[in-house]
């Protein structure tokens, strides 16, 4: 028997603890309980792990401390492996790093620039940076509220200081309206098709000026696992994909999109 407990908001908690996921789990000896985030850890449970989704100070510092008393608890995912993914700066950083590229042909992440404030300075960070427009605005922090995960897209550079900062501002990628997502739980991999946004070609620069909010695209309502896809595009099959990556790839840019995902 295994008892997992959980700290998640209640959209959370609607969107992944569904009954089909607990029965599962119930037949599989594994049993979900919430956690009560206004009393010790220690007076709840036990617990063989706890599953969290909460960036707080205060909630941290009650995980560590719990940690410290009971060791033997596996916590998904400790407070520090988690903090280099709440900032899109870092986390593309990280990938950087693997230096993907001396492995694969074409392995890159986006061209990105970091601006923490004074939105009329951009036009010339951009300039200095050498980046292409368009370009997409993301908010530095990702903190799981849905402000965090507003972005926007800027095509004229006379735009540029309507940009709120602190963000990133990224090169624009077309990858042919498909990304792959990509789950990995020690040696469980799952790869998933998801719709994303369309190429960007020469008509929309020429005609489009100003910034445009971009829709939420590639959640889990945007499944294109099923969907009829240009072979070139489908011909990356999951199978390659988990392969890549089980050797490490992670994000190529290019005809397809490979995102590492902590959700
Ligand atoms: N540099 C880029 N070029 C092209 N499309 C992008 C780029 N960055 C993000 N996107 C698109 O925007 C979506 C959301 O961006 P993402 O960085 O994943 O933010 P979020 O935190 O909302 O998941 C991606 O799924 C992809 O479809
Ligand atoms: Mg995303």
């Amino acid at each position: 028997r295994l008892v997992v407990g959980y700290a998640l908001t209640k959209k959370k908690v609607k969107s992944f603890l569904q009954p089909k996921l607990l029965l599962l789990a119930r037949k599989k000896g594994i049993s979900f309980i919430p956690i009560d985030e206004t009393r010790p850890l220690s007076e709840q449970g036990p617990f063989d792990i706890i599953l969290h989704k909460k960036t707080s100070k205060e909630w941290q510092r009650f995980l560590e401390d719990y940690h410290e008393v009971h060791p033997e608890v596996t916590v998904l995912d400790p407070p520090n492996a988690i903090e280099h993914l709440n900032n899109r700066q870092s986390m593309l950083e990280e990938v950087a790093d693997l230096n993907l590229s001396s492995f694969y042909e074409e392995v890159c992440t986006p061209r990105q620039l970091v601006i923490m404030k004074d939105p009329s300075s951009i036009p010339t960070a951009v300039a200095m940076a050498g980046l292409t427009l368009p370009l997409v605005a993301k908010p530095l922090v990702v903190d799981g509220t849905s402000k965090s995960h507003e972005l926007s897209l800027a095509y004229d550079e006379a735009s540029l200081p309507m940009l709120d900062p602190p963000l990133v501002l990224q090169e624009f990628v077309n990858h042919g309206g498909i990304l792959f997502k990509v789950y990995i739980i020690g040696e469980a991999i799952q790869v998933v098709r998801r719709f994303s946004l369309p190429d960007v070609n020469t008509y929309d620069l020429l005609n489009n000026v100003g910034i445009y909010r971009l829709p939420r695209v590639s959640c889990a309502a945007a499944s294109a696992d099923h969907a009829d896809l240009d072979p070139r595009i489908a011909g990356a099959s999951s199978e390659t994909t988990s392969r890549e990556t089980r050797q490490g790839a992670s994000w190529s840019s290019g005809s397809k999109i490979v995102q590492h995902r902590y959700d």
